[in-house]
């Protein structure tokens, strides 16, 4: 089962390729999910500074009865920040909300302000490469386990890279049946960079498109299931997001597999709207 699996990324971190998505779950209600969560089996949990639920995380995880080694933490950087001062300080300003002594993985979590998302073609190649230099250096001091990328396209992604020691182990980016970057994917691929999956479920917007119905059908498995079995066949890491106890379970319990037939159809599937990054 993918439950089960773990991946190496390429710092030698190990990762569970099923992780609980958090965005939209308030900080007063994260908490009780997060520990739902633990008890069916989730050990990876998947914040933002810019979710406003950092506390409520953290403190499902240290009231939860599994040992901190065992869950996997990835937030990520407030996208208005852009400077090295300010990104140590959000570092530390995230380990005080958590009330944790380290962060899995800590992700910038966009390449531009949101504001100037689709309406300004500045990609602050400086301000991520100071964002990126405070990464490194919360890395050395073991403030953190593993540092990424989060909605970065090959020019971002290049700038870190010829520009740094240290590589991303992760880009994490919008995947999922009628959203399939394929180019940005073999870039990162190549490079050693795992691709993480948001937005698996499309935010729930494919779950009853009658394409993915009939396909769900036909392996006898929900349509989430079948979207989530899409993306860790194209070897990714999913961040499905569930407040539900039934469709947690339901989400962690993919133990099927698409045909390559059906897999090379499934990526040509198309739909016109995408997810805003958050
Ligand atoms: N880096 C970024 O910029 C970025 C952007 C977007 C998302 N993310 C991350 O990716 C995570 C997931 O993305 P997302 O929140 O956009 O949406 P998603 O996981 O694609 O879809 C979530 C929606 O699907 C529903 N759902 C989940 N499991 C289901 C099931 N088994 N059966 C039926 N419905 C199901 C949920 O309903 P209920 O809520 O009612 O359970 C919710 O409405 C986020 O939570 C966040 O951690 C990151």
């Amino acid at each position: 089962m993918y439950s089960d699996k773990i991946l190496m990324l390429n710092n030698g971190v190990e990762v569970p390729r099923i992780q609980l998505g958090t965005w939209l779950i308030n900080n007063d209600d994260v908490r009780k999910v997060i520990r739902q969560a633990i008890n069916v089996g989730y050990r990876a949990f998947d914040t933002a500074k810019d979710y406003g639920n950092e506390s409520g995380v953290g403190k499902g995880i240290w009231n939860s009865d599994v040992e901190r080694s065992d869950i996997f933490l990835t937030t990520k950087l407030p996208a208005s920040i852009k400077d090295y001062e300010g990104t140590k300080k959000a570092i530390d300003d995230a380990l005080d909300r958590f009330s944790l002594e380290y962060i899995d993985m800590l992700l910038i979590h966009s390449p531009q302000p949101w504001i100037e998302v689709n309406r300004i073609n500045d990609r602050h190649f400086e301000g991520n490469l100071e964002n990126w230099r405070a990464m490194e250096d919360a890395l050395k001091a073991g403030k953190v386990r593993s540092i990424g990328v989060s909605n970065f396209l090959q020019e971002d992604v290049a700038n870190i890279v010829n520009n740094s020691s240290i590589k991303p182990v992760v880009n994490q980016i919008e995947v999922h049946i009628g959203n399939v970057p394929t180019d940005l994917m073999k870039y990162c691929k190549n490079l050693g960079i795992q691709i993480e999956a948001y937005s698996p479920l499309a935010h729930g917007r494919l779950l009853k498109d009658p394409r993915i119905r009939t396909y769900a059908e036909k392996y006898h498995v929900s349509p989430a299931q079948l979207m989530l079995s899409f993306d860790l066949q194209l070897g990714c890491i999913v961040l499905p997001k569930s407040d539900n106890v039934k469709e947690m379970q339901e989400n962690l319990n993919i133990d099927f597999e698409i045909s390559a037939d059906d897999m090379a159809d499934l990526v040509k599937l198309k739909e016109n709207t995408q997810t805003m990054a958050v």
